[in-house]
Protein backbone atom coordinates (compact mmCIF):
# COMPACT_ATOMS: atom_id res chain seq x y z
CA UNK A 1 0.00 0.00 0.00
CA UNK A 2 1.88 3.40 -1.02
CA UNK A 3 2.18 5.83 1.46
CA UNK A 4 -0.22 8.98 1.94
CA UNK A 5 1.62 11.87 1.46
CA UNK A 6 1.20 14.67 4.23
CA UNK A 7 2.63 17.23 2.28
CA UNK A 8 3.72 17.17 -1.66
CA UNK A 9 5.29 20.78 -2.74
CA UNK A 10 4.80 22.63 -5.38
CA UNK A 11 7.87 22.86 -7.43
CA UNK A 12 6.39 24.61 -10.41
CA UNK A 13 7.81 27.83 -10.14
CA UNK A 14 10.63 27.32 -8.54
CA UNK A 15 13.80 27.29 -10.27
CA UNK A 16 17.73 25.99 -9.69
CA UNK A 17 18.45 23.27 -7.68
CA UNK A 18 15.98 20.67 -6.41
CA UNK A 19 16.73 20.11 -3.27
CA UNK A 20 17.17 23.68 -2.60
CA UNK A 21 13.78 23.95 -4.45
CA UNK A 22 11.99 21.39 -1.77
CA UNK A 23 13.33 23.18 1.02
CA UNK A 24 12.41 26.58 -0.11
CA UNK A 25 8.31 25.01 -0.53
CA UNK A 26 8.64 23.71 2.71
CA UNK A 27 9.86 27.32 4.10
CA UNK A 28 6.92 29.02 2.30
CA UNK A 29 4.48 26.21 3.44
CA UNK A 30 5.51 26.37 7.11
CA UNK A 31 5.65 30.14 6.82
CA UNK A 32 1.77 30.30 5.26
CA UNK A 33 0.70 27.63 8.31
CA UNK A 34 -0.20 25.27 5.44
CA UNK A 35 2.15 22.94 7.61
CA UNK A 36 1.67 23.29 11.28
CA UNK A 37 4.43 22.31 14.16
CA UNK A 38 4.29 18.54 14.59
CA UNK A 39 3.68 17.80 10.85
CA UNK A 40 5.69 14.58 10.07
CA UNK A 41 7.04 14.42 6.26
CA UNK A 42 6.57 11.97 4.36
CA UNK A 43 9.68 9.60 3.94
CA UNK A 44 12.34 9.96 1.86
CA UNK A 45 11.63 7.35 -0.47
CA UNK A 46 7.67 8.45 -0.60
CA UNK A 47 8.43 12.19 -1.40
CA UNK A 48 11.24 11.45 -4.40
CA UNK A 49 8.66 9.06 -6.21
CA UNK A 50 5.83 11.50 -5.96
CA UNK A 51 8.34 14.41 -7.42
CA UNK A 52 10.29 11.85 -8.98
CA UNK A 53 13.57 13.14 -8.23
CA UNK A 54 16.15 10.58 -6.61
CA UNK A 55 15.79 9.50 -2.84
CA UNK A 56 19.20 11.87 -2.03
CA UNK A 57 17.67 14.77 -3.74
CA UNK A 58 15.10 14.36 -0.80
CA UNK A 59 17.15 13.51 1.48
CA UNK A 60 19.83 16.70 1.05
CA UNK A 61 16.61 18.59 1.04
CA UNK A 62 15.27 17.81 4.33
CA UNK A 63 19.31 18.13 5.65
CA UNK A 64 18.93 21.69 4.29
CA UNK A 65 15.77 22.32 6.59
CA UNK A 66 17.14 20.94 9.05
CA UNK A 67 19.92 23.14 8.85
CA UNK A 68 17.61 26.11 8.52
CA UNK A 69 15.69 25.17 11.63
CA UNK A 70 12.45 24.39 9.59
CA UNK A 71 12.45 20.46 10.78
CA UNK A 72 14.13 17.82 13.31
CA UNK A 73 14.39 14.46 12.14
CA UNK A 74 14.28 11.50 14.92
CA UNK A 75 15.99 8.48 13.94
CA UNK A 76 13.63 5.80 13.57
CA UNK A 77 10.50 8.36 13.98
CA UNK A 78 11.09 10.12 10.50
CA UNK A 79 11.33 14.00 9.96
CA UNK A 80 8.62 16.60 12.09
CA UNK A 81 8.24 20.48 11.03
CA UNK A 82 9.68 22.28 14.14
CA UNK A 83 7.45 24.53 16.01
CA UNK A 84 7.99 27.67 15.22
CA UNK A 85 10.73 30.48 16.54
CA UNK A 86 9.26 31.68 19.42
CA UNK A 87 7.88 35.06 20.12
CA UNK A 88 9.96 37.90 21.95
CA UNK A 89 8.23 37.29 24.93
CA UNK A 90 9.08 33.24 25.05
CA UNK A 91 13.04 34.69 24.67
CA UNK A 92 13.03 36.76 28.02
CA UNK A 93 14.72 34.88 30.12
CA UNK A 94 14.66 35.97 34.01
CA UNK A 95 18.33 36.87 35.23
CA UNK A 96 19.58 40.29 35.70
CA UNK A 97 22.35 41.61 32.80
CA UNK A 98 25.81 42.01 33.72
CA UNK A 99 26.03 44.37 36.27
CA UNK A 100 29.00 46.48 34.99
CA UNK A 101 29.43 49.69 34.81
CA UNK A 102 27.50 51.16 32.35
CA UNK A 103 30.09 53.60 30.99
CA UNK A 104 32.26 50.89 30.31
CA UNK A 105 32.11 49.12 27.00
CA UNK A 106 33.38 46.27 28.91
CA UNK A 107 29.36 45.60 29.84
CA UNK A 108 29.28 43.56 26.95
CA UNK A 109 32.98 43.59 26.25
CA UNK A 110 33.85 41.12 28.42
CA UNK A 111 30.81 40.33 30.17
CA UNK A 112 32.20 40.11 34.00
CA UNK A 113 32.58 42.88 36.63
CA UNK A 114 36.10 41.49 37.52
CA UNK A 115 36.68 43.10 34.06
CA UNK A 116 36.21 46.60 34.33
CA UNK A 117 38.58 49.12 34.80
CA UNK A 118 38.41 50.91 38.17
CA UNK A 119 38.57 54.87 37.79
CA UNK A 120 42.08 55.95 37.79
CA UNK A 121 43.77 52.69 36.17
CA UNK A 122 45.61 52.93 33.08
CA UNK A 123 42.78 51.03 31.13
CA UNK A 124 44.63 47.94 29.26
CA UNK A 125 40.88 45.97 29.30
CA UNK A 126 38.86 47.22 26.72
CA UNK A 127 39.09 47.13 22.75
CA UNK A 128 37.97 50.42 22.32
CA UNK A 129 39.19 52.16 19.04
CA UNK A 130 41.70 55.48 19.94
CA UNK A 131 39.24 57.69 21.94
CA UNK A 132 41.05 60.62 19.69
CA UNK A 133 39.18 60.39 16.95
CA UNK A 134 35.56 59.22 17.68
CA UNK A 135 33.95 63.07 17.59
CA UNK A 136 36.06 63.41 14.44
CA UNK A 137 34.81 60.49 13.26
CA UNK A 138 31.36 60.78 13.59
CA UNK A 139 30.75 64.57 13.00
CA UNK A 140 30.83 65.06 9.11
CA UNK A 141 27.69 61.97 9.38
CA UNK A 142 25.90 64.78 11.37
CA UNK A 143 26.20 67.84 9.08
CA UNK A 144 22.85 69.13 7.70
CA UNK A 145 21.14 66.60 9.28
CA UNK A 146 17.97 68.89 10.04
CA UNK A 147 18.10 70.50 6.93
CA UNK A 148 15.05 68.38 4.81
CA UNK A 149 12.25 68.53 6.88
CA UNK A 150 10.70 65.63 4.47
CA UNK A 151 13.14 63.22 5.47
CA UNK A 152 13.27 63.70 8.61
CA UNK A 153 9.79 62.75 9.09
CA UNK A 154 10.24 59.94 7.03
CA UNK A 155 13.45 58.80 9.43
CA UNK A 156 11.25 59.93 12.70
CA UNK A 157 8.75 57.09 11.88
CA UNK A 158 8.92 53.78 12.63
CA UNK A 159 10.70 51.41 9.94
CA UNK A 160 10.69 47.81 8.56
CA UNK A 161 12.61 45.32 10.74
CA UNK A 162 14.61 44.31 7.89
CA UNK A 163 15.22 48.01 7.50
CA UNK A 164 15.03 50.80 4.67
CA UNK A 165 16.14 49.79 1.26
CA UNK A 166 18.66 52.88 1.59
CA UNK A 167 20.40 52.21 4.44
CA UNK A 168 20.78 48.49 3.24
CA UNK A 169 22.17 49.60 0.32
CA UNK A 170 24.56 51.06 2.03
CA UNK A 171 25.52 48.22 4.08
CA UNK A 172 25.76 46.65 1.00
CA UNK A 173 28.52 49.16 -0.30
CA UNK A 174 29.97 48.78 3.09
CA UNK A 175 30.69 45.13 3.27
CA UNK A 176 31.75 45.17 -0.57
CA UNK A 177 35.02 46.70 0.67
CA UNK A 178 35.48 43.62 2.40
CA UNK A 179 35.57 41.55 -0.39
CA UNK A 180 31.65 40.51 -0.65
CA UNK A 181 29.36 40.49 -3.57
CA UNK A 182 26.20 42.00 -1.36
CA UNK A 183 23.05 43.41 -3.00
CA UNK A 184 21.01 45.47 -0.62
CA UNK A 185 18.23 42.34 -0.01
CA UNK A 186 21.22 40.32 1.28
CA UNK A 187 21.52 43.30 4.42
CA UNK A 188 20.28 43.30 7.79
CA UNK A 189 21.10 46.41 9.70
CA UNK A 190 21.58 45.40 13.49
CA UNK A 191 22.46 47.27 16.86
CA UNK A 192 26.71 46.54 16.49
CA UNK A 193 27.85 43.20 15.65
CA UNK A 194 26.10 42.09 19.06
CA UNK A 195 23.17 42.97 18.14
CA UNK A 196 24.01 41.51 14.64
CA UNK A 197 25.17 38.24 16.79
CA UNK A 198 22.06 38.23 18.71
CA UNK A 199 20.09 38.31 15.82
CA UNK A 200 21.15 35.76 14.22
CA UNK A 201 21.80 33.46 16.68
CA UNK A 202 17.64 34.33 17.13
CA UNK A 203 17.22 33.22 14.41
CA UNK A 204 19.38 29.88 13.36
CA UNK A 205 18.94 28.38 17.01
CA UNK A 206 16.46 27.78 19.90
CA UNK A 207 16.49 26.99 23.56
CA UNK A 208 18.42 23.87 24.06
CA UNK A 209 20.19 24.35 20.64
CA UNK A 210 23.78 24.24 20.52
CA UNK A 211 26.68 26.45 19.29
CA UNK A 212 30.08 25.51 18.07
CA UNK A 213 32.57 27.88 19.48
CA UNK A 214 36.27 28.06 19.63
CA UNK A 215 37.91 27.23 22.73
CA UNK A 216 38.84 31.24 23.14
CA UNK A 217 35.99 32.93 22.03
CA UNK A 218 35.13 36.66 22.92
CA UNK A 219 32.59 36.52 25.87
CA UNK A 220 29.73 38.70 23.98
CA UNK A 221 28.87 35.05 22.77
CA UNK A 222 28.75 33.11 26.07
CA UNK A 223 26.25 36.56 26.99
CA UNK A 224 24.11 35.82 24.15
CA UNK A 225 24.03 31.80 24.82
CA UNK A 226 23.32 32.80 28.72
CA UNK A 227 20.73 34.81 27.44
CA UNK A 228 18.96 32.57 25.19
CA UNK A 229 19.61 29.38 26.54
CA UNK A 230 22.22 28.17 23.51
CA UNK A 231 24.41 25.38 24.97
CA UNK A 232 28.38 26.10 23.81
CA UNK A 233 30.58 23.39 22.38
CA UNK A 234 34.05 23.73 22.25
CA UNK A 235 36.17 23.15 19.37
CA UNK A 236 39.89 23.11 18.93
CA UNK A 237 41.96 25.30 17.41
CA UNK A 238 45.65 25.79 16.52
CA UNK A 239 48.11 28.31 14.37
CA UNK A 240 45.45 28.97 12.01
CA UNK A 241 42.61 29.09 13.49
CA UNK A 242 39.32 26.79 14.29
CA UNK A 243 40.64 23.17 13.25
CA UNK A 244 38.16 21.60 10.07
CA UNK A 245 38.42 17.95 11.14
CA UNK A 246 37.89 19.09 15.38
CA UNK A 247 34.68 20.87 13.83
CA UNK A 248 33.93 17.79 11.74
CA UNK A 249 34.13 15.66 15.03
CA UNK A 250 32.08 18.09 17.26
CA UNK A 251 29.52 18.85 14.85
CA UNK A 252 28.60 14.88 14.91
CA UNK A 253 29.39 14.25 18.71
CA UNK A 254 26.85 16.97 19.40
CA UNK A 255 24.78 17.81 16.64
CA UNK A 256 24.88 21.10 16.29
CA UNK A 257 24.21 23.10 13.28
CA UNK A 258 25.80 26.60 14.21
CA UNK A 259 29.17 27.65 14.49
CA UNK A 260 30.71 30.54 15.07
CA UNK A 261 34.03 31.85 14.04
CA UNK A 262 36.38 35.27 13.57
CA UNK A 263 38.44 34.28 10.92
CA UNK A 264 40.00 37.90 10.45
CA UNK A 265 42.24 39.15 13.50
CA UNK A 266 40.73 36.82 16.83
CA UNK A 267 39.60 38.23 19.66
CA UNK A 268 42.00 37.38 21.46
CA UNK A 269 44.46 34.89 19.71
CA UNK A 270 45.09 37.59 17.03
CA UNK A 271 44.92 34.69 14.73
CA UNK A 272 43.62 35.08 10.88
CA UNK A 273 42.55 32.52 8.95
CA UNK A 274 44.82 31.67 5.77
CA UNK A 275 42.82 30.77 2.71
CA UNK A 276 43.31 27.17 3.21
CA UNK A 277 41.98 26.81 6.41
CA UNK A 278 39.03 28.79 5.19
CA UNK A 279 38.10 26.53 2.19
CA UNK A 280 38.84 24.03 4.67
CA UNK A 281 36.16 25.14 7.03
CA UNK A 282 33.58 25.44 4.10
CA UNK A 283 33.87 22.05 3.20
CA UNK A 284 33.00 21.18 6.64
CA UNK A 285 30.47 23.41 6.84
CA UNK A 286 28.78 21.63 3.69
CA UNK A 287 29.77 18.04 4.63
CA UNK A 288 28.29 18.45 8.16
CA UNK A 289 25.19 20.61 7.38
CA UNK A 290 26.48 23.49 9.40
CA UNK A 291 25.69 27.34 8.88
CA UNK A 292 28.44 29.60 9.45
CA UNK A 293 28.28 32.58 11.74
CA UNK A 294 31.26 34.53 10.85
CA UNK A 295 32.34 37.97 12.85
CA UNK A 296 34.44 40.32 10.87
CA UNK A 297 34.14 43.07 13.11
CA UNK A 298 38.03 43.83 13.03
CA UNK A 299 38.58 42.77 9.27
CA UNK A 300 39.14 46.42 8.45
CA UNK A 301 42.62 46.27 10.68
CA UNK A 302 44.32 43.68 8.57
CA UNK A 303 46.32 44.43 5.72
CA UNK A 304 44.34 42.64 2.57
CA UNK A 305 42.96 39.66 4.52
CA UNK A 306 41.61 36.58 2.64
CA UNK A 307 38.44 36.55 1.34
CA UNK A 308 35.40 36.28 4.07
CA UNK A 309 33.89 32.72 4.87
CA UNK A 310 30.77 34.60 3.41
CA UNK A 311 32.14 35.13 -0.17
CA UNK A 312 33.69 31.79 -0.61
CA UNK A 313 29.91 30.68 0.35
CA UNK A 314 27.14 32.66 0.71
CA UNK A 315 24.73 30.03 1.26
CA UNK A 316 26.76 28.87 4.25
CA UNK A 317 28.03 31.44 6.22
CA UNK A 318 26.50 34.63 7.32
CA UNK A 319 28.21 37.65 7.92
CA UNK A 320 28.24 40.05 10.31
CA UNK A 321 30.56 43.49 11.42
CA UNK A 322 29.86 46.62 12.59
CA UNK A 323 31.10 50.09 12.52
CA UNK A 324 31.69 50.30 16.37
CA UNK A 325 35.83 49.78 16.12
CA UNK A 326 36.19 51.89 12.70
CA UNK A 327 33.84 54.63 13.71
CA UNK A 328 32.51 55.07 16.58
CA UNK A 329 30.63 52.28 19.25
CA UNK A 330 28.41 54.37 20.42
CA UNK A 331 26.79 54.55 16.80
CA UNK A 332 25.66 51.24 17.15
CA UNK A 333 25.51 50.20 13.55
CA UNK A 334 26.25 47.12 12.06
CA UNK A 335 25.18 44.95 8.94
CA UNK A 336 24.54 41.25 8.58
CA UNK A 337 24.69 39.94 4.94
CA UNK A 338 22.93 36.73 5.23
CA UNK A 339 21.29 33.99 2.45
CA UNK A 340 18.18 34.79 1.03
CA UNK A 341 16.19 32.33 3.18
CA UNK A 342 17.36 33.51 6.66
CA UNK A 343 17.13 37.40 5.89
CA UNK A 344 13.44 37.24 6.97
CA UNK A 345 14.16 35.30 10.14
CA UNK A 346 16.56 37.56 11.26
CA UNK A 347 14.34 40.54 10.52
CA UNK A 348 12.08 38.67 13.11
CA UNK A 349 14.48 38.32 15.66
CA UNK A 350 15.84 42.52 15.04
CA UNK A 351 11.29 42.83 15.35
CA UNK A 352 11.15 40.97 18.39
CA UNK A 353 14.04 42.45 20.41
CA UNK A 354 13.90 46.21 19.14
CA UNK A 355 11.27 46.57 16.57
CA UNK A 356 14.17 48.02 14.20
CA UNK A 357 17.41 49.56 14.51
CA UNK A 358 16.97 53.54 14.39
CA UNK A 359 16.89 55.17 11.21
CA UNK A 360 18.37 58.18 12.41
CA UNK A 361 21.55 56.60 13.47
CA UNK A 362 21.42 54.70 10.07
CA UNK A 363 21.39 57.63 8.00
CA UNK A 364 24.22 58.98 10.19
CA UNK A 365 26.04 55.73 9.44
CA UNK A 366 24.93 55.88 5.30
CA UNK A 367 26.20 59.40 5.08
CA UNK A 368 29.97 57.97 6.94
CA UNK A 369 29.78 55.56 4.04
CA UNK A 370 28.73 57.15 1.09
CA UNK A 371 31.18 60.12 1.01
CA UNK A 372 34.09 57.94 2.20
CA UNK A 373 34.51 59.34 5.85
CA UNK A 374 34.17 55.87 7.15
CA UNK A 375 37.00 54.40 5.18
CA UNK A 376 39.02 57.28 6.12
CA UNK A 377 38.21 56.78 9.58
CA UNK A 378 38.91 52.84 9.58
CA UNK A 379 42.41 53.71 8.37
CA UNK A 380 43.21 56.74 10.95
CA UNK A 381 42.08 53.74 13.02
CA UNK A 382 44.63 51.11 11.63
CA UNK A 383 47.20 53.66 11.59
CA UNK A 384 47.50 54.17 15.66
CA UNK A 385 46.59 50.51 16.18
CA UNK A 386 49.76 49.95 14.22
CA UNK A 387 51.72 52.67 15.93
CA UNK A 388 50.27 51.28 19.38
CA UNK A 389 51.50 47.57 18.38
CA UNK A 390 55.28 48.80 17.84
CA UNK A 391 55.03 50.28 21.13
CA UNK A 392 53.70 46.80 22.94
CA UNK A 393 56.58 44.72 20.35
CA UNK A 394 59.24 46.72 21.59
CA UNK A 395 58.15 46.76 25.55
CA UNK A 396 57.09 43.21 25.63
CA UNK A 397 57.68 39.68 24.46
CA UNK A 398 54.98 39.03 22.48
CA UNK A 399 54.39 36.93 19.40
CA UNK A 400 51.27 37.61 17.47
CA UNK A 401 51.02 35.99 14.87
CA UNK A 402 51.42 36.87 11.32
CA UNK A 403 48.74 39.96 10.12
CA UNK A 404 48.27 41.36 13.58
CA UNK A 405 50.73 44.34 13.10
CA UNK A 406 47.58 46.42 13.30
CA UNK A 407 45.40 44.36 15.86
CA UNK A 408 43.42 46.53 18.89
CA UNK A 409 45.41 44.03 21.05
CA UNK A 410 47.91 41.21 22.03
CA UNK A 411 47.39 38.36 23.39
CA UNK A 412 50.32 37.88 26.13
CA UNK A 413 51.64 34.24 27.40
CA UNK A 414 52.57 34.62 30.67
CA UNK A 415 55.40 32.84 32.40
CA UNK A 416 55.64 29.58 33.80
CA UNK A 417 53.77 29.90 37.36
CA UNK A 418 51.79 32.43 36.62
CA UNK A 419 47.89 31.77 36.41
CA UNK A 420 45.75 34.67 34.36
CA UNK A 421 44.01 35.58 37.16
CA UNK A 422 46.19 36.05 39.88
CA UNK A 423 48.31 38.24 36.96
CA UNK A 424 45.58 40.22 36.67
CA UNK A 425 44.95 40.92 40.19
CA UNK A 426 48.51 42.03 40.46
CA UNK A 427 48.81 43.89 37.21
CA UNK A 428 45.35 45.97 38.71
CA UNK A 429 47.39 46.57 41.90
CA UNK A 430 49.72 48.08 40.13
CA UNK A 431 47.19 50.72 38.28
CA UNK A 432 46.94 48.36 34.96
CA UNK A 433 43.36 46.85 34.11
CA UNK A 434 44.13 44.03 31.89
CA UNK A 435 42.18 41.04 31.13
CA UNK A 436 42.55 37.94 32.08
CA UNK A 437 42.20 34.99 29.75
CA UNK A 438 39.55 33.06 31.63
CA UNK A 439 37.06 35.43 30.48
CA UNK A 440 37.30 34.21 27.21
CA UNK A 441 37.00 30.43 27.97
CA UNK A 442 33.37 28.93 28.37
CA UNK A 443 34.29 26.79 30.86
CA UNK A 444 36.22 29.81 32.77
CA UNK A 445 39.36 27.32 32.57
CA UNK A 446 43.13 29.70 32.69
CA UNK A 447 44.59 29.53 29.42
CA UNK A 448 47.83 30.83 31.18
CA UNK A 449 47.44 34.49 28.77
CA UNK A 450 45.97 38.16 29.31
CA UNK A 451 45.05 40.08 26.65
CA UNK A 452 46.43 43.89 26.51
CA UNK A 453 43.89 46.43 24.99
CA UNK A 454 46.30 49.26 23.06
CA UNK A 455 43.41 51.66 22.34
CA UNK A 456 41.64 52.47 25.13
CA UNK A 457 43.71 54.31 26.69
CA UNK A 458 43.74 58.57 25.41
CA UNK A 459 47.64 58.50 23.99
CA UNK A 460 50.68 56.81 23.50
CA UNK A 461 52.40 57.86 26.15
CA UNK A 462 49.90 56.48 28.90
CA UNK A 463 50.19 52.93 26.89
CA UNK A 464 54.17 53.04 27.30
CA UNK A 465 53.35 53.35 30.90
CA UNK A 466 51.05 50.73 31.30
CA UNK A 467 52.85 48.12 29.14
CA UNK A 468 55.76 49.27 31.47
CA UNK A 469 54.82 48.57 34.26
CA UNK A 470 53.52 44.75 32.51
CA UNK A 471 57.15 44.48 31.58
CA UNK A 472 57.87 44.73 34.67
CA UNK A 473 55.37 42.01 36.19
CA UNK A 474 56.47 39.63 34.30
CA UNK A 475 60.25 40.23 35.05
CA UNK A 476 59.13 38.71 38.49
CA UNK A 477 58.09 35.29 39.70
CA UNK A 478 54.27 34.86 40.49
CA UNK A 479 54.91 34.12 44.49
CA UNK A 480 57.22 37.26 44.62
CA UNK A 481 54.87 39.39 42.99
CA UNK A 482 51.97 37.69 45.47
CA UNK A 483 51.04 39.20 48.67
CA UNK A 484 52.07 36.86 51.75
CA UNK A 485 49.14 35.46 53.07
C1 LIG B 1 34.93 39.77 18.33
C2 LIG B 1 33.91 40.82 18.70
N1 LIG B 1 32.66 40.73 18.23
C3 LIG B 1 31.74 41.65 18.55
C4 LIG B 1 32.01 42.72 19.36
C5 LIG B 1 30.92 43.71 19.70
O1 LIG B 1 30.95 44.75 18.80
P1 LIG B 1 29.82 45.87 18.62
O2 LIG B 1 30.24 47.05 19.39
O3 LIG B 1 29.78 46.11 17.15
O4 LIG B 1 28.53 45.28 19.09
C6 LIG B 1 33.31 42.87 19.87
C7 LIG B 1 33.64 44.00 20.77
O5 LIG B 1 34.66 44.06 21.35
C8 LIG B 1 34.28 41.90 19.53
O6 LIG B 1 35.53 41.98 19.99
Amino acid sequence: MPERLTWTPDLTARSGARYRAIADALAGDIDSGRLPAGTRLPTHRALARALDVTVGTVTRAYGEAERRGLVEATVGRGTFVRAATPEAADWTRPGAPPTTDPDSALCLEDCGTENVAPQGQIDLSVNYPARAFLAGALQPGLVGLDADAGRLTALAGYQPSVGRPEHRAAGARWVARFGLDARARDIVPVHGTQGGLTAVLHALDRPGDLLLVEELTWPGVHYIARQHGIRLVTVASDAQGMRPDALAEAARRSGARTAYLVPTLHNPSNVTMPDARRDALIETARAENLTLVEDDIYGFLADSPPAPLAARDPDRAVYVTSLSKCVAPGLRVGFVKAPEWLVPRIAQAVAADTLMVSALLLEIAMKLIDVGHAQAAADAQRREAAARQQIARRLLPVREPEGAEASFHVWLQLPEGWRASSFTAEARARGVAVTSGTAFRADGGDPGAVRLCLSAVPDRAQLETGLGIIADLLERRPEAAMPMV
